[in-house]
């Protein structure tokens, strides 16, 4: 066990839950049929929910700990996961391979952030999604999760710019309740995006 992700997810409790983050949920339905990356997936909520709905899920994370959790949701739900080990600088996302793409809570430095977002427009096939739900700098101000360096914080703007070559349907900067375990836990600044590669 050898960083903060792993000691944290080292807790016999799923740390963010086991129910899907709500954005991810209300949104899923908009994803079609096929193969879902969920990237900085840690425990799992969202692939074992991504999966119960019949994609076939992969799930990264540099965290090991986090992982294993997720793996034995995706058991005890009855459902398949593909779980990967990796940390995002190295992890390749396979060109045009994905109908929808997953991010929730995923904070990276800006430029591995734009590095990983540049590899979410190529591994997008025709139709497919991205989903992201983040916080934003206004976080700062609300202490209810999330990092406090600003630099891992993002904005609407800072992600159109990162995601040139998707079309945005669902774009929000908003405040709203984020209650997810122990670690999200109030009122928060978020910035939700549905961006979809064109056909
Ligand atoms: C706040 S948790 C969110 C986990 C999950 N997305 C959720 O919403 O329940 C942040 C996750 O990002 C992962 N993470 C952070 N930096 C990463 C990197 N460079 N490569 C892979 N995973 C990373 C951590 O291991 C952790 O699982």
């Amino acid at each position: 066990m050898n960083n903060f992700w792993d000691q944290r997810f080292s807790a016999v409790e799923y740390v963010y839950g086991t129910a899907p983050n709500s954005f991810v949920a209300a949104m899923a339905l908009r994803i079609p049929a096929g193969p879902v990356l969920c990237l900085a997936e840690g425990e799992g909520r969202n692939a074992v929910h991504l999966a119960q709905l019949g994609h076939a899920v992969t799930a990264v994370d540099q965290s090991a700990v986090g992982l294993a959790k997720a793996a034995r949701l995706a058991q005890e739900q009855g459902v398949a996961l593909t779980t990967v080990v990796a940390d995002l600088a190295d992890f390749a996302i396979t060109p045009g391979a994905w109908e929808g793409i997953i991010v929730t809570f995923g904070h990276l430095s800006p430029p591995l952030r734009r590095k990983v977002h540049a590899q979410v427009v190529a591994g997008l096939r025709p139709g497919g999604v991205f989903l992201l739900e983040a916080y934003t700098p206004a976080q700062l101000a609300f202490g209810t999760g999330g990092p406090k360096d600003r630099e891992l914080l993002m904005t609407l703007q800072e992600l159109r710019e990162e995601l040139t070559g998707l079309e945005f349907e669902h774009a929000l900067e908003c405040e709203r309740d984020v209650i997810e375990g122990t670690y999200h836990t109030g009122r928060g600044a978020v910035v939700q995006i549905l961006a979809r590669k064109p056909v």
